[in-house]
């Protein structure tokens, strides 16, 4: 099953202004992408081959920017945060297409409304992340090809973006009830479906 993950940054930078000596303190969180990103695709010593990650930054100065790293072309993965934001920086300041020496990571304009509205329409299902939703292991997953989970960053999820899910009758599916980290709710995500061999 392929896993995607779609993170809506609210307030990550759409433009190269930020200090990578202080991503958290300067980038409007793109520290949050940047972990989540490493969190996706990176397991012991390898990579993992059927993830595909979206981030929707939608900072100033020029929302909406969308962020993708697919697995199918990474050849190798930044381990440091600082790397990851190195090459986001390169992507922005780009504006629109490849990272020129990492093709996996691509960059375009596009907002959370309509990338949710593309993945529906390809065909994919779709589940909001939430800590109140579903149990996550009482969800079948067995008879899914792909599946995009979406995750709100340190703010959550806007009220608004959560109404426009529900229009879709986008289940809510949760990993307990603690609020975890959206970084470490990829982890947790991961975990559960390799045990499930999915
Ligand atoms: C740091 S949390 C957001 C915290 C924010 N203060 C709030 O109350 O929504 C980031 C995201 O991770 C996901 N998340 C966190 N804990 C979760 C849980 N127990 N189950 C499912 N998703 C969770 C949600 O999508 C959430 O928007």
């Amino acid at each position: 099953m392929r896993r995607i993950f779609v993170l809506k940054a609210s307030t990550a930078v759409t433009a190269p202004i930020f200090i990578l000596r202080n991503i958290a303190g300067t980038s409007g969180r793109l520290d949050i992408v940047c972990r989540c990103i490493i969190n996706a695709f990176l397991i012991n010593g390898r990579i993992r081959r059927n993830v595909d990650f979206y981030a929707v930054l939608e900072g100033p100065p020029s929302p909406p920017r969308l962020l993708m790293v697919s697995s199918e072309l990474l050849s190798h993965l930044p381990k440091s945060e600082v790397e990851v934001a190195r090459i986001i920086r390169d992507l922005l300041s780009i504006g629109k297409g490849f990272h020129p020496r990492n093709e996996a990571f691509k960059i375009d304009r596009m907002s959370f409304k309509k990338l949710i509205l593309y993945l529906k329409n390809e065909g994919y299902s779709l589940v909001y992340l939430h800590e109140n939703g579903v149990d996550i292991r009482k969800f079948n997953f067995a008879s899914l090809t792909s599946t995009v989970f979406i995750l709100g960053d340190h703010l959550g999820l806007d009220p608004a973006s959560e109404k426009f899910l529900d229009s879709l009758n986008i289940p809510r599916i949760s990993l307990g009830p603690i609020s975890y980290l959206a970084s470490h709710c990829i982890i947790l995500v991961n975990e559960e479906l390799d045990r499930l061999k999915v």
